[in-house]
Order: C-alpha cells, then sequence, then structure tokens
C-alpha cells in the first residue's frame, strides 16, 4: 500500500526522490518521508499529509544535499499517520535508515525482544523493529545484517536501506511486496513501480522474492538469500512518461477512462489473428479444456465485479460453471477446488494480497492458474501457471476504470475462444461474437460520445443522500461496479441491488425523489426491469435509466437517461459501465472530491 524509492548517482538524489515519490502518491498519501546521506551523517524529513508538503518543507529537496537517498509515502497500517510514524526509521545508533513497503506480522513479538535488548522506538510501526534489528545484527557487513535482520522476518517486504559506513550505496529486499530496479547511466534507482522509474530510465530489473540488491551509481548486483550473487535479466519497459502523466485532463482518472477505447485496443488487436483468437501465453488444448469441470474466478473489489460480469459471458458461450468468488472469503473457506478447476485470478496491480492467498490456496489444491494482470512482472503474474495482460498501460487514478474494461476484454476473449475449441456454438454466432470483439473499442468511444449531459445531471444528482443502482444478470453485475465508483470517488451512499430482489425488503426505501439508477442494456430481460422502474417510480424515487437510444418503453418511463449504442448484451458490459464512470467522476467534481486520491484508500491494497 505504500510506495518506496531509492537513488545513487552524481547529482542531487532529494529531488529525484521526491518526484519518484509523486509517482507513487497513488500507493498511499497520508504520510511521508525521505532520508539523504549527507557529509554529517544520515538526514531524515518527514511530513503528515501528502508529498507536495515534503517539497514545501525541504524547498523541492534544495535544503538536503547528498547522492543517496531513500523515499517513503505511507498509508498507514501500523499508527496514525503521524510525523512519528512516517518512514524513514532510523537506528537508535543513527547508521541506518530504513523504508519500507508491506506488513510484519511478528513485529510484537520482535518488539518485546527489542526492548528487552535495550533499544528505544520512536513509532508506533511495525517497520522499526526492522531497522533495530539491523543495528542488533550489523558487525561491519550490510549485506549479512540484512540477511540475518530478514530471516526474523514473517510477512511482507520491499525495504530500502542507507547505511552509514557505505555512503554511496543503497540496498533492496524483496519479500512478496513490488521492488523493481531501474538501470541508469552514473545513477541507478528502486522503486515500488515504474512509474516512479520511466522519467529516468527504461532499463529495469524486476525482483523476486527472497532477493537482496546493493546499488550504486555504477553499479548493481542482486544476491539470493545466501549472499550469493545472482544475474538478472535488463526488461525494457514500454511504458512511457506521458502514459504516467495527466495529459492535459485535470484529473488521472478522467484521462483513464477516455484512454478506454485506445486500452481496449491494445488488449484484443495482438490477440486477433485472421479470424482466430490467439493466447501466446496460453495455449490450451480442446482436450484439456473439456477436462476442466469448473472455472473459479477470484479476485477483489472491481476486478471481482469483472469476474462477476465476465461469468456470464463464459458460462452462456463455453457452458461451464464459473463460481465468482471474493479472495478475502475464498482463502477462509476451505474451497472445493481440485486438479479439475481452471482458477482465474484478476488483478490490475497483481499484488493484492487477499487475491496472491486465495491462489495459493487454490494452487495447493491442484488447480490450473490463469491470471490476468496489468502489471508486468507483478507478484500474481510470477505465481500463475498462466499470465495474460491487460496492456492498459499504467492506472494511477485509485478508482480503477479502463483496468476494469480491460479485465472484460480479456475475460470476452477467453470465453469466445473457449467456445469455439470446445465447438459450443455455430460458426455463425462465433462470427458474429468476433465481430463484437472487433467493434468494442469503436462502442466504448460511442458510449463517452453519447453522454455529453452527464455534468448537467450531475448537478441534479450530487446532493442524493443515497442512490440505489438495480439491474439484472450483467445489468446487475455492472451496477455493482457503478455503485462502487460512485461510492469510493464522491462518498455518496450508493448501493446496487438485483431489480427483482427489490420486493424482498429493499423497495422499503423507496421515497419521494430517491435516485434509481436503472440498467436497461439486455433485451431478453428488459420487460422484467421496466416492470422494477415502475414499482420505483410508483414510490416516488426518480429513475436514471442506462439503455439505448431507441428503447422507447423506457424513455417514455424514466426521468433522466444515460446511454450506451445497440450491442449484443454478452459483451455489453464493458460498454455499461462507461456511463456510471462518468457519472461517479461528475458528481464527485460537483462534491468537490479529490477524486484521484479518496480518503481511506489506496491503489494496491497489498495487507490483508
Ligand atoms: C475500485 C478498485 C478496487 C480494486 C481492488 C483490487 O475502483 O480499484 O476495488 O479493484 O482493490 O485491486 P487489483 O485489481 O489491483 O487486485
Amino acid at each position: 500500500m505504500c510506495g518506496i524509492v531509492g537513488f545513487s548517482g552524481v547529482r542531487p538524489a532529494a529531488p529525484v526522490l521526491l518526484d519518484g515519490l509523486k509517482k507513487l502518491e497513488y500507493r498511499g498519501y497520508d504520510s511521508a518521508g525521505i532520508a539523504i546521506m549527507g557529509d554529517a551523517g544520515i538526514s531524515v524529513n518527514k511530513v503528515t499529509g501528502r508529498i507536495a508538503n515534503l517539497c514545501e518543507k525541504t524547498h523541492d529537496g534544495a535544503d538536503v544535499p547528498g547522492f543517496t537517498g531513500v523515499g517513503h509515502t505511507r498509508w498507514a497500517t501500523h499508527g496514525a499517520p503521524t510525523e512519528e510514524n512516517a518512514h524513514p526509521h532510523l537506528s537508535n545508533d543513527g547508521r541506518f535508515a530504513i523504508v519500507h513497503n508491506g506488513i510484519i506480522e511478528n513485529y510484537i513479538a520482535l518488539r518485546e525482544e527489542l526492548i528487552k535488548d535495550g533499544f528505544t522506538f520512536q513509532s508506533e510501526t511495525d517497520t522499526e523493529v526492522i531497522v533495530h534489528l539491523l543495528e542488533k545484527y550489523y558487525k561491519g557487513n550490510v549485506r549479512d545484517a540484512l540477511i540475518k535482520t530478514t530471516n526474523r522476518l514473517r510477512g511482507s517486504y520491499a525495504l530500502g536501506v542507507i547505511c552509514t559506513e557505505q555512503p554511496e550505496k543503497i540496498f533492496a529486499v524483496r519479500e512478496s511486496s513490488p521492488l523493481i530496479i531501474g538501470v541508469g547511466v552514473e545513477e541507478n534507482y528502486f522503486a515500488s513501480d515504474v512509474t516512479a522509474l520511466v522519467a529516468y530510465t527504461r532499463n529495469a530489473i524486476y525482483m523476486d522474492d527472497g532477493e537482496y540488491a546493493e546499488l550504486t551509481k555504477d553499479a548493481v548486483k542482486v544476491f539470493d538469500c545466501t549472499g550469493s550473487e545472482i544475474k538478472k535479466e535488463v526488461t525494457r519497459i514500454t511504458w512511457d512518461v506521458q502514459a504516467a502523466e495527466k495529459g492535459g485532463y485535470e484529473h488521472f482518472m478522467l484521462k483513464e477512462i477516455m484512454e478506454q477505447p485506445a486500452a481496449i485496443k491494445a488488449t484484443i488487436a495482438p490477440r486477433l489473428k485472421d479470424g482466430n483468437i490467439f493466447f501466446e501465453e496460453f495455449d490450451i488444448s480442446a482436450d484439456e479444456l473439456k477436462k476442466i469441470r469448473k472455472i473459479v474466478i477470484t479476485a477483489c473489489g472491481s476486478a471481482y465485479y469483472a469476474g462477476c460480469s465476465g461469468k456470464y459471458a463464459l458460462e452462456k458461450l463455453c457452458h461451464i460453471p464459473v463460481e465468482v468468488e471474493l479472495a478475502s472469503e475464498l482463502r477462509y473457506s476451505d474451497p472445493l477446488i481440485d486438479k479439475h478447476t481452471l482458477l482465474i485470478v484478476i488483478s490490475q496491480s497483481g499484488e493484492t494480497a487477499d487475491t496472491i492467498a486465495a491462489m495459493k490456496e487454490c494452487k495447493e489444491r491442484g488447480a490450473k492458474t490463469l491470471a490476468i494482470v496489468n502489471v508486468v512482472g507483478s507478484s500474481i503474474a510470477k505465481l500463475a501457471d498462466y499470465t495474460l495482460y491487460t496492456w492498459a498501460g499504467p492506472e494511477i487514478a485509485v478508482a480503477t476504470t479502463k483496468g476494469f474494461t480491460t479485465q472484460l476484454a480479456v475475460l470476452y476473449l477467453l470465453a469466445l475462444s473457449f467456445a469455439e475449441k470446445l465447438e459450443c456454438i455455430t460458426e455463425e454466432e462465433y462470427t458474429k461474437y468476433m465481430g463484437e470483439l472487433h467493434t468494442l473499442p469503436r462502442h466504448i468511444q460511442q458510449a463517452i460520445d453519447m453522454n455529453s449531459k452527464i455534468p448537467k445531471l450531475a448537478k441534479k444528482y450530487h446532493k442524493s443522500s443515497s442512490l440505489f443502482f438495480i439491474g439484472r444478470n450483467t445489468d446487475y453485475a455492472v451496477a455493482l461496479e457503478g455503485a462502487l465508483k460512485m461510492k469510493e470517488i464522491s462518498y455518496l451512499h450508493a448501493e446496487a441491488y438485483a431489480a427483482g430482489e427489490l420486493k424482498h425488503g429493499t423497495i422499503a426505501l423507496i421515497e419521494d425523489h430517491q435516485p434509481v439508477v436503472a440498467l436497461c442494456c439486455n433485451p431478453s430481460i428488459m420487460e422484467k426491469t421496466l416492470s422494477n422502474i415502475v414499482e420505483v417510480k410508483a414510490r416516488g424515487a426518480e429513475v436514471l435509466a442506462l439503455t439505448f437510444r431507441n428503447n422507447q418503453k423506457i424513455l417514455s418511463t424514466a426521468d433522466d437517461f444515460l446511454f450506451i449504442p445497440n450491442v449484443d448484451a454478452v459483451f455489453s458490459a464493458a460498454i455499461e459501465i462507461i456511463p456510471l464512470q462518468l457519472l461517479a467522476y461528475y458528481v464527485a467534481k460537483e462534491n468537490g472530491c479529490d477524486i484521484d486520491k479518496p480518503k481511506n484508500l489506496a491503489k494496491s491494497v497489498t495487507v490483508e
């Protein structure tokens, strides 16, 4: 949930670290700090709140001279977001400063032990035990001390360390938290995410669990847990600097909404060749597919809702039963999973702790694992038997948009490819759905273009104390995601209900002027949802319907409208969500919310 950076070079470290931290701010933004190796030892600056405060405090780094340093942006877990709890943390002897992303599960026992040894603690964090262990184990060799220290830790960590005894070096360790080394010219770096590196270098080394790195301005060395040096591949980062910047948009979220036609195209097009679907990374035969008795999809948050939407396409086209499970539940549910299960794991970041744990649990039970992931080299991508990347580019806004729709695009590709291999659909159907996949980017662009009235609608609905989202089947799955978008960025209470369930309780909440967003994009059940619209209107609700422009029955019943182009319901979820993303965005804007960094949230949830 936090972001860490490290730098060693021939220019001042602080401005580079501050710039990197700004790029990582989406990972956590309640406090921040940097530690710079100066002539008189380590100098630490910390602030509560945003990186902007740290820039102000240090005059953009000019006040802290030095060519080596580490930085941190925090999403508080252990201890409130105060300056004391902000990283970097210093050892009692002032020799070490560390930054940490992750959780140390056994920190209480370690803290007691260290207090008995005479160490004093300045913070309530789990992290501080690490820096005192380093001091305890340091006998003249930092690498040895790091290995001894990490051998005592249980949990997840990406660590950055500087030590006064080797002032030109930065040290890094990875265990279950992302860490990437940037290889530059006369300078080297590490960071939690490539977005912090692309302004400086395109050459990256993805660290694996249990690896230690030592970086100076001219050298990058990686070691295994015995301290032996290992050779690592340098990978070229394909994202460019603009991809991680706002490019004239007021918010990353709006930019990312607008990028969806291109992101979907980048995800689909390379996999469509000569009228066939082709996965370089996952070539499953018809015989292997026939052995799969069920598909289980697991994920968290929006990625889970992508799974709920994708279930309809998979079941309809391939006739394989699909269960969609929240990863945080699946991991503790003693799941009925074996080697005949295909586990599809969905994650934008590839680092979500619950998703990783659920995946490990299912792998142990023999499931084949297929990951749908956006971040190259992330933990989930490394753990899975097969990985299909969503080529959405960096997603910076905390609320996912293009991450979600590209996940759906991959699920649609899978559904159609499996259906063809299993011979569950006719040739005409196959051609028709292929056509839908080809036109998906264009339809998403149309859904953006057709809804220019949303800013005006937002002015009407932003003052509501709550919003209901209703729909059936895929419409219901999209309603769940639409309500989540609304909640997380506008802080309005929003709840999604399966439309047919209203009369089993929820309708009691409908009163005059209660806004109800009704999704009606599936012709086979349109009449049913229409009845629900009539029911809520009869009780005073104000209905904002999401439907096709030529849907006369809905147009003559609802009060306001969001539109999508006429598309087949099997792949419509990726289009339906577009107006709902825009609605949430403009409602949040009306309410003056911090759209890209909603309160209490962080982009990558690497803690349970
Ligand atoms: C909501 C949102 C979250 C994530 C969830 C899973 O807008 O972004 O609900 O979808 O935290 O994250 P990933 O996909 O990174 O595993």
